[in-house]
């Protein structure tokens, strides 16, 4: 469509489209080859400190920066890695679904993924009864990811609480995926599972800059985790990617040590947005959203049309030129994903053609059958 000069609107990625300040960029500069032979395999210890003091202020639980830290490319890079170090064949780990593609991971590493319903009457909680009913012999972690992609749930102290009291009954790792914790909206609060009495031992937190610093494009995350934990994932990532590139370690650390005023203001035009693409979704006969608590994306159920969303998804590209991306691609079938990554007056104009869309989807659809 773009080669014949139409204008396509890319609502299928949830990554920040904000650019960053310069002061980022300028952190590159700083990079000096003189460093060259003091470039740690868990990352620049300037970072790592950078790291473990906002997880202290922000998550409220101490990881010590030299043995317990690990910069990492991306949080994805962070995900493989402890699946390589944890998940031998036969082990189960449990993750949502609907959810983030958790089991290519896992499966890579010879596991089984074992998926955890979320209901949306229940406003996509992870139940700590749906996790026992799946527990076995062979369950070794749990996965939480909190903000939820893609449902936008944000855990509450209480449920995280549940879910860690079943961790430590059946003796279970759990990875914290938190990469959204910068959009959370409504006065909420993100939590990490991290801080829970007994939790610090047993959890690796998963972050990133991608989202949270509008920095998907530079490949930068890390892991925070207790010491006995750490000690494994390092030889999986020394082996894996060596070191992350220390010029984008600068840039990540000017991110994290510098002005966070970008970022509030970043989030505060994320819950406007989020606000009018809901509204603006409710009113679309057929569809049903609900309020997504955190994260870029919204999750509305479209399975009022009875297309798989795959289908449903497709119509919308050739009617409307804008791409959503389809529940099934996150388990989630009768949903599609739409991440809020134009500006309001962007998503009046986007969500008013896809409402004439829809409307018009019973008439196209029997023209076709
Ligand atoms: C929940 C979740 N975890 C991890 C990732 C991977 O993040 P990164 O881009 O930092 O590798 C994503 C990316 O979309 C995500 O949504």
């Amino acid at each position: 469509m773009e080669k014949h000069g139409e204008k396509v609107t890319y609502l299928q990625v949830a990554v920040p489209e904000f650019d960053v300040p310069n002061h980022i960029y300028e952190a590159i500069r700083t990079y000096s080859k003189s460093k060259l032979r003091e470039i740690p395999t868990e990352g620049l210890i300037e970072l790592r400190q950078a790291i473990s003091e906002k997880v202290e202020h922000k998550n409220k639980v101490l990881f010590n920066p030299d043995k317990e830290v690990i910069v990492t490319v991306g949080a994805m890079q962070g995900i493989s890695a402890i699946m390589q170090t944890f998940i031998n064949q036969g082990d189960e780990v449990l993750i949502t679904q609907p959810g983030f593609t958790f089991d290519s991971p896992i499966m890579l590493a010879g596991g089984t993924p074992v998926y955890v319903p979320l209901s949306e009457e229940k406003r996509f909680v992870l139940e700590p009864e749906e996790l026992e009913k799946r527990i076995t012999e062979h369950t070794k972690m749990i996965v939480v990811n909190t903000p939820h992609n893609p449902t936008g749930h944000v855990l509450t102290l209480g449920e995280l609480e549940a879910i860690a009291e079943t961790a430590k009954k059946h003796d279970l790792l759990v990875l914290s995926d938190e990469v959204f914790e910068n959009f959370v909206y409504d006065g909420l609060k993100h939590y990490s599972i991290a801080f829970l009495p007994g939790m610090r031992e047993r959890t690796i937190i998963v972050n990133s800059l991608s989202k949270n610093y509008a920095m998907y494009d530079w490949r930068v995350g890390y892991l925070a985790a207790d010491e006995q934990i750490m000690k494994h994932v390092k030889v999986v990532h020394c082996w894996t990617v060596s070191f992350h590139s220390p010029p984008v370690q600068l840039a990540a650390l000017a991110a994290l040590t510098g002005p966070q005023e970008w970022v509030e203001k970043m989030v505060k035009e994320y819950e406007k947005r989020r606000n009018l693409a809901v509204d603006m979704l409710n009113k679309i006969p057929g569809i049903s959203c609900i309020k997504p608590e955190g994260t870029i994306v919204c999750f509305p159920n479209v399975s009022g049309f009875g297309l798989p969303s795959v289908k449903l998804a497709e119509y919308l590209v050739e009617e409307t030129k804008v791409v959503t991306s389809p529940g099934e691609a996150w388990l989630g079938e009768g949903h599609l994903r739409i991440a809020l990554t134009i500006p309001e007056k962007e998503i009046v104009t986007v969500f008013e053609k896809i409402t004439e869309a829809l409307a018009n989807l019973p008439q196209k659809r029997s023209l076709t059958n």
